[in-house]
């Protein structure tokens, strides 16, 4: 277990598409327990593995609640319902906010650390996130889809 280096806004990475895990072998992972680590290193709720350099269809997600960090791998989104304008950020954009629309629920199916195929219906704040996620394994960034006009810069607490 490690923390991985974050990727930042200016990484051209970042707008690169990540490719399907063939395999989900001993390097999977590894690589899946080093995002959580990173993930959580930094208080997000989500992270891609473009994040950390490496660009495998890989996701992690963790809400903080009785669900625990989830690893989503190859996921694909089936079904979208409604929509939610929603505050977001991103552990590669350190202290930008913007508004952005997401689906209010979907339904995506992914194959778990466990190499076995599920299917997940999300609503809300976990739809959100993995929608984020998701986007990042397409090479698309929150900031490209914000409503004009609606990024923040918001310095975190301990540096006022
Ligand atoms: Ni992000």
């Amino acid at each position: 277990m490690a923390i991985r280096n974050l990727r930042y806004e200016n990484d051209e990475i970042l707008k690169k598409t990540s490719r399907q895990v063939e395999k989900v072998d001993d390097k999977i992972q590894i690589l899946i327990d080093d995002m959580i680590d990173t993930m959580h290193k930094y208080n997000g709720v989500g992270l891609a593995a473009v994040q950390v350099g490496i660009l495998k269809r890989v996701i992690v997600i963790d809400l903080y609640d009785d669900n625990g960090p989830i690893a989503l791998i190859n996921p694909e989104i089936l079904k979208t319902k409604g929509e939610q304008e929603v505050d977001e950020g991103c552990l590669s954009f350190p202290n930008q906010f913007a508004k952005v629309v997401r689906p209010l629920e979907v339904t995506v199916e992914y194959i778990n650390r466990e190499g076995k195929k599920e299917k997940i219906k999300a609503k809300e704040l976990l739809a959100q996130a993995i929608c984020h996620e998701i986007d990042h394994l397409n090479g698309i960034v929150f900031v490209d889809k914000m409503i004009p006009g609606t990024l923040e810069y918001i310095e975190p607490e301990e540096n006022k």
